[in-house]
């Protein structure tokens, strides 16, 4: 099975029957088992040009195949040195099955060099063997394909913040405050005294965030303007023009920072260019540029190790309103898509999918 997307209308997908070639020596074969699929996946879509996200997986002239985060087994080891039926986690294709060239094998995973490869960032390279992965439990597969890429910046987001120490602020407004990125930036600022964390949500979603009592505040779009006006940081996952102009007007001055993070509402998206609003620049927060200055400062392992502390608990919360949804097969693929893509889907489900 193979689910592939209109390049310039993201809202025609087909199915397909997988295109199969023969292995060349250095490559093997993984089978794609279940991955997750949220918003996120959806702004890999909408920045598939951009930000070359196409590029991973590449499709047929005109279609793409978006990137999904999951499980696989080795199927077809060839001569790689990888072991049949070795369980990985990693960035994969919404397909039943990924041909890699498996490059740097050691006992905590690979990297893909596959030529086409060869100039996308290198974190989304990486398949890691899950018997070496600090955060994997095998009950908790569904929480880990659905969260883990979400909450790894939700923490290096926070580490940031917290790194300038809130440059200078003591309120965090964050945009798509339903959303479980954001809901893993709360959770983390949570634990940092003194902090107010502001939720901005939907009208419609202003109750299941409020339910779940992490932030301090949870205020509808439309209302921004009864927020108090004292030094702020703008956390915007919504990427929404109308919001953050509204954001910098309130604030002027008083906000000082805008950390641009997310594309939920796509439909809308605040430009690119250099922006005319009263306070700061919005800026752009590139997770691996943290990555690189906690792994100096920290080690690989250090990283690991601190991220893999922060999981547990942020998880375990997570129990108790993410619900997993299981589906399978080619169709369920399609509707899970189409049903995010069109802002259907209720922001406590994370869609485990199996092709
Ligand atoms: N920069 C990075 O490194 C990085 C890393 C991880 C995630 N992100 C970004 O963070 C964002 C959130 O991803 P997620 O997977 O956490 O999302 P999610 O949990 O699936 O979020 C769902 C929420 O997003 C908003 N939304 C989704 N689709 C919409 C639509 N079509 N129209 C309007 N609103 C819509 C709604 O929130 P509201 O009603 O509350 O607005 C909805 O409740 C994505 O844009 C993702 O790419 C960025």
């Amino acid at each position: 099975m193979d689910f592939l997307i209109k390049r310039d209308e993201l809202h025609e997908c087909r199915l397909a029957e997988l295109d199969t070639q023969p292995l060349e020596p250095a490559q093997a074969t993984l089978k794609v088992e279940s991955f997750g699929l949220t918003t996120n996946n959806i702004t890999y879509a909408v920045f598939g040009e951009a930000m070359s996200y196409w590029d991973f997986f590449p499709g047929p002239e005109g279609w793409g195949r978006v990137p999904v985060w999951g499980f696989a087994e080795v199927e077809n080891p060839g001569d790689t040195g990888l072991e049949e039926t070795t369980r990985i986690f990693g960035y994969l294709p919404p397909s039943s099955q990924l041909v890699v060239t498996p490059d740097n094998v050691d006992a905590r995973g690979f990297v893909d060099a596959s030529h086409h490869r060869a100039d996308l960032p290198s974190p989304y390279n990486s398949y890691a063997f899950t018997d070496a992965m600090p955060v994997y439990e095998k009950r908790r597969e569904a929480q880990q394909m659905l969260l883990w890429p979400l909450f790894f910046t939700s923490f290096l987001l926070d580490d940031f913040l917290g790194s300038e120490h809130l440059f200078g602020a003591q309120t965090v407004v964050l945009s798509s405050a339903s959303s479980k990125t954001a809901l893993g930036v709360a959770f983390q600022l949570a634990q940092r005294e003194g902090s107010d964390v502001v939720g901005l949500t939907s009208p419609e979603r202003v109750g299941f965030v409020d339910d779940l009592d992490i932030y301090d505040s949870v205020v509808p779009y439309p209302e921004v303007d009864t927020l108090p006006n004292n030094p702020a940081v703008y956390v915007d996952i919504s990427g929404d023009a109308a919001v953050r102009a509204a954001i910098h007007e309130h604030y002027g001055d008083e906000l000082r920072h805008s950390a641009v993070v997310g594309a939920t509402h796509f439909e809308s998206l605040a430009p690119e260019e250099a922006s005319s609003l009263p306070g700061p620049e919005p800026k752009f927060f590139f997770a691996p540029d943290q990555v690189r200055r906690r792994t100096a400062d920290w080690g690989g392992e250090g990283l690991d190790s601190r991220f893999a502390e922060a999981w547990g608990p942020f998880v375990d919360w997570a129990d108790g309103w993410l619900e997993v949804v299981r589906r399978e097969g080619p169709e369920a693929v399609k509707s899970a898509y189409l049903e995010l893509l069109e802002g259907r889907a209720d922001p406590s489900v994370g869609y485990a999918l199996s092709p």
